[in-house]
């Protein structure tokens, strides 16, 4: 099945997505559309929220949403990677995101699983070496990222590897974690990009 934002696999971005589509009906209304449309022009410039459904998003499932220009990564976590987790703690650099990570999320999102709730992964999906954009690899040891691959997110620039808390692994290229952007709940199926305690 296919949804709209929803990508299991591969990546799809859609630039754009959130563009506003303004018109003037008549001339007369020409000061007001003005008065109106100048808090969305500052409000754009400081990057708006970006509001996520994840009700149609299934365990294993990643979807992307852009807020500040930026994609921003859900992944629905299952059991499993969430246990697969662990296995990789001794594998990358900063498993606790207390050293080298510690301003890469807030800090919510400062344990072992990236996030506030363990199930969904919020993360910013730039690679923290030199900007390219990882591909979401949830399958443990497929045949060309070896065998301990245990799932997660592969730069195919200079190849750095992520775990699925975009935890970066040792020994490659990026020097951090991927970034994880302050982010609430507005209730069980809807995440707020871009609004936290801190900014509510
Ligand atoms: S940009 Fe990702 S490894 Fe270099």
């Amino acid at each position: 099945m296919s949804n709209d934002g929803v990508n299991k696999g591969r990546r799809r971005f859609l630039v754009g997505a959130t563009s506003v589509v303004g018109a003037v009906g008549a001339v007369g209304v020409a000061v007001p559309f003005v008065a109106s449309w100048k808090p969305s022009a500052r409000a754009r410039a400081a990057g708006a929220p970006a509001t996520a459904d994840i009700s149609k998003l299934e365990p294993g499932q990643q979807m992307t949403v852009e807020w500040r220009g930026k994609p921003v990564w859900i992944v629905h976590r299952t059991e499993e990677m969430l246990a697969n987790l662990s296995q990789v703690e001794d594998r990358v650099s900063d498993p606790t995101s207390t050293g080298r990570s510690a301003l890469q999320q807030p800090a919510y999102a400062q344990n072992e699983h990236r996030s506030r709730d363990p199930k969904y992964l919020v993360v910013i999906g730039i690679c923290t070496h030199l900007g390219c954009s990882p591909t979401y690899r949830p399958e443990v040891a497929p045949s060309d990222l070896g065998e301990n691959w245990m799932g997660g997110f592969f730069c195919p620039c200079h190849g750095s590897r992520f775990d699925l808390a975009g935890r970066v692994y040792s020994g490659v290229p990026a020097p951090t974690n991927l970034e994880v952007p302050p982010y609430s709940y507005e209730n069980e199926t809807t995440i707020i990009v871009g609004v936290d305690e801190e900014n509510a």
